[in-house]
């Protein structure tokens, strides 16, 4: 597997934040969330590729349950099969040319309601945020429930209708081609399901930092996380 297709990745290096080696046990977060195609995955990888650190796409361990379920012929509210495909999520073996497909987004946003699955799949986020040097993590809950003390939290938004224009010029760029109408309906339902679930809706953390990438370019939002980043980091070193 390529490394790019890979959704965890882990940093052999150590970060250098500040003057000398940080000690083994210094880990740095930087939580991301946003709804679907907003921009966090890429902004994800270039934080992670600029600071060091390890990288998770929370998203792929939902998507790899309800491929699972799918795979299996399950229904996507069976319980029990969930929970042991939640199991079963081996981070290190998150093919993303497997589970980016569409209809795999929409699954897992239907097993993301079920409490025990997002459980289990929580505990595996939160042991990989705690290896050294630290990493970014970028999901729905990373700020709010999976890692509540991040260094850094970031919620990226953009309006449905940015992201499905986005959505359909990936899929066009790729050779494919989609109905601009449908991909919208799409990106509103999944936002309705990700927002209005009891269990970690999503929503931003109160002490996140907003970035709204409607009128942004990626390099801008890149920029501009850039610039929160490098002002907590001067203000934890002079502690
Ligand atoms: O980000 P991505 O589109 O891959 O996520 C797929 C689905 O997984 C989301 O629509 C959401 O329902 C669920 N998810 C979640 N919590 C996360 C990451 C993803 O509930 N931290």
């Amino acid at each position: 597997m390529l490394a790019g297709q890979r959704g965890a990745r882990r940093n052999a290096a150590p970060a250098l934040f500040g003057k000398g080696d940080p000690p083994m046990t210094y880990t740095f977060t930087i939580a991301i969330d946003g709804p679907a195609g907003a921009g966090k995955g890429t902004l994800a990888r270039r934080l992670a590729d600029h600071y060091r650190l390890n990288l998770l796409d929370t998203g792929l361990t939902y998507r790899a349950v309800a491929h699972k379920l799918l795979e299996l012929g399950l229904p996507l509210d069976n319980v029990s099969a969930a929970e042991t495909a939640a199991h079963q999520v081996d981070l290190a073996k998150l093919d993303r040319a497997v589970l980016s497909a569409h209809a795999v987004g929409e699954a897992a946003s239907k097993v993301a309601v079920i409490p025990t699955v997002r459980r289990i799949l929580v505990e595996k986020q939160r042991d990989f945020a705690k290896a050294p040097p630290g990493a970014v993590l970028d999901g729905r809950d990373i700020g709010t429930v999976v890692c509540p003390d991040a260094d850094i939290k970031l919620y990226v938004t953009a309006s449905a209708e940015v992201r499905a224009r986005r959505r359909l010029a990936e899929i066009e760029s790729i050779g494919g081609s989609a109905d601009f109408a449908e991909i919208l309906a799409d990106i509103q339902r999944r936002d309705e399901r990700d927002m209005g679930r009891a269990d970690s809706p999503l929503k931003p953390a109160a002490d996140a930092h907003l970035l709204d990438t409607s009128e942004m370019a990626i390099e801008a939002a890149f920029l501009a996380a850039m610039a929160i980043i490098d002002d907590a980091l001067a203000k934890r070193n002079k502690a």
